[in-house]
């Protein structure tokens, strides 16, 4: 573990349901405030009980540096998550953060922003944390079906073209989100950034290679110890100069890795 990742005793300030299964919770944790970037993330104990055991990872999804509070955004799943949703404001939360490495976008060409579900938490964080990108920024957000939307305009900043797809079409256009993509790729040179569940970012590596556009994917493996110890998130990986298979440890030398390279 490197010096620059603190151990806190984070206040809870808010913890709300947004939607079906969905809660946004406001920590007070400046020390982890102060440093978090784009696609970093935290590990929350969920119960100094320590069950369940091991830490789960969630993402920033904006910070307030001055007021030294931390967003994250919380689909409830299991346990861990489970419990999460009963906690009230004034509980304390150890958290170990800012893990991963901070994503940094490209000074040029447009950003397409890709996001299935609760992967438009490190999405958001990036065009909160980088407001010059917003005029050069798609989002594009899907979800099952509208109860499963949370209200973007609470989650992203103003003035961000943004477009929704439902699988059941009860909100914004009916199929897959990556179905939007060709539509909303601006001319020119084009980074695509994704995260959500895994088939959805292998779709989307697919449709960005054949569209010849650079293609970045925020993974969400499984982690235990989420600083590089214990080797249980790797993802398989193909080396360009290489051309051998590798792991690497999406905790510390993700969570953002080039899509191309992934072994879907
Ligand atoms: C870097 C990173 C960032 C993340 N950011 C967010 C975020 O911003 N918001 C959010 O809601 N979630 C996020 N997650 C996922 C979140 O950590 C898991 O949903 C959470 O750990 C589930 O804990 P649990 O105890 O409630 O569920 P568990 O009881 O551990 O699991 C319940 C079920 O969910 C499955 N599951 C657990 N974790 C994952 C996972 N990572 N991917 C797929 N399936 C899983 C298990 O296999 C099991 O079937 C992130 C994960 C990573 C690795
Ligand atoms: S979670 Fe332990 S090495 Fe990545």
């Amino acid at each position: 573990m490197t010096s620059s990742i603190h151990q806190e005793d984070a206040e809870i300030l808010e913890n709300r349901q947004i939607g079906t299964g969905l809660f946004l919770m406001r920590l007070r944790a400046p020390d982890i405030a102060s440093k978090i970037g784009p696609a970093q993330f935290v590990q929350v104990q969920t119960d100094p009980e320590l069950a369940p055991f091991l830490r789960r990872p969630f993402s920033a999804l904006r910070v307030d540096r001055t007021a030294g509070w931390v967003d994250i955004l919380y689909e409830v799943i299991g346990r861990g998550t489970g419990r999460m949703a009963m906690f009230e404001p004034d509980t304390r939360l150890n958290l170990l953060g800012p893990l991963g490495m901070p994503f940094t976008p490209s000074d040029t060409g447009s950003l397409l922003l890709v996001a299935g579900g609760v992967g438009l938490v490190p999405l958001a964080f990036l065009v909160w944390e980088h407001a010059d990108l917003l005029p050069r920024t798609t989002f594009l957000m899907g979800a099952a079906n509208r109860d499963r939307m949370p209200d973007l305009s609470d989650l992203l900043p103003q003035n961000l073209d943004w477009h929704l797809a439902t699988d059941d079409g009860s909100l914004g256009y009916h199929g897959f989100v990556t179905d939007l993509i060709p539509n909303h790729t601006r001319a020119g040179e084009t980074t695509i950034l994704t995260c959500g569940p895994h088939p959805m970012m292998a779709r989307v590596a697919a449709i960005a290679g054949d569209m010849g556009h650079r293609c970045y994917a925020s993974l969400e493996n499984h982690m235990a110890c989420g600083f590089g110890a214990c080797v249980g998130c790797v993802v398989e990986y193909r080396e360009a100069e290489r051309d051998d298979l590798r792991y690497r440890r999406v905790c510390t030398e993700g969570p953002v890795v080039d899509a191309h390279a992934i072994v879907w």
